[in-house]
């Protein structure tokens, strides 16, 4: 067994990616009861109890180990919302969005063990140096929160990462069927992390209009959207488009970040665009949890 499967305690090394604060523990337990490792998004939720009934509801739906992720700097509850999780029998997390030495020393005092988030070469080191017991490595055509400064895609950093760590490396971005899940363990990832494909999963809690986002969007159909800072990866739409062709606008000036939960939650995608990673090209159609990870294990 591997380093990883034997941290994650799975049957196979597939990792529910987080969504922002979209939590359904029907997703999570149905991940989980498909082999993979279903996982929170508490990354932006501080209400203690909502995450106690979160815990709750998966637990009548699955015996199967499960996880979740922790955004460092974001989140103000993080510790107690680590203690809740532990009580639960949680023994695995993600951590990303900040400094890992802030939070592993509590990590570890409570027995679990964590995976950081890094989006590039020299934050991954660190964050193994901050005492992260794995890396979810995550190249430029990832979905979610990006950095704005030049990024390498998968086939670059993966390799690059696991060459100069001795810790399980998974790799997010870009996975949606089995030749990325064989790819990313032939460039040296022990397993993946997936976003966009299981965001167009029928027991997603995604709206239809964001995953008809998904299914519609064409090779080169996202973009970076800058955020004061930070980038976030979103399909363009036609109002998106329409500002871009205009290089007198500052595009961190016509979306807040403020928004993205209600345009994301509602639908509404002229207020922030959809969420998505590049792989959403590649997405056809809207599949159960069960037969994405089935197809991607699949032996050929
Ligand atoms: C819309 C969207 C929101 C995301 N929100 C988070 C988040 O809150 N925390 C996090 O660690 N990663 C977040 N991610 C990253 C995913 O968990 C995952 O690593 C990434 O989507 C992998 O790339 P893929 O979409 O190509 O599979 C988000 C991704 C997407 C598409």
């Amino acid at each position: 067994m591997s380093e990883l499967l034997n941290i994650l305690g799975s049957k196979y090394p597939i990792i529910q990616g987080p969504i922002g604060k979209l939590n359904s523990p029907d997703m999570v337990a149905a991940v989980c009861e498909a082999g993979g490792f279903g996982m929170l998004a508490l990354g932006f939720t501080t209400d203690l109890d909502e995450i106690k009934k979160m815990i709750a509801d998966i637990r009548q739906l699955t015996d199967k180990p499960f996880g979740a992720n922790l955004m460092i700097a974001m989140n103000p509850a993080n510790e107690q919302i680590l203690e809740i999780l532990t009580e639960a029998g949680v023994k695995t997390v993600t951590t990303s969005a900040g400094s890992p030495k802030k939070i592993y020393p509590k990590i570890h005092e409570l027995g679990m063990k964590g995976l950081h988030v890094a989006l590039d070469f020299s934050f991954a080191v660190k964050a193994v140096d901050g005492g992260a017991d794995g890396l979810v490595v995550s190249g430029c055509e990832s979905g979610g929160l990006r950095t704005m400064n030049p990024e390498s895609s998968n086939m670059v950093l993966i390799p690059l990462v696991c060459d100069h760590v001795e810790v399980p490396v998974v790799a997010a971005g870009g996975i949606a069927d089995s030749r990325g899940y064989r790819a990313s363990l032939a460039l040296g990832a022990q397993g993946v992390q997936i976003g966009t494909r299981f965001l167009s999963s029928t027991e997603s809690p995604a709206t239809q209009a964001w995953k008809e986002a998904i299914l519609n969007c064409p090779d080169g159909g996202t973009t970076l959207l800058p955020l004061g800072g930070m980038g976030v990866r979103a399909i363009i739409n036609p109002r998106l488009a329409e500002l871009m062709n205009d290089s007198s606008i500052d595009l961190s000036k016509e979306y807040s970040m403020m928004n993205m939960g209600e345009a994301w939650h509602s639908g509404n995608f002229d207020l922030f665009p959809a969420g998505g990673g590049q792989v959403s090209a590649s997405i056809t159609e809207i599949k159960s949890v069960k037969n994405i990870i089935d197809e991607m294990v699949r032996q050929r």
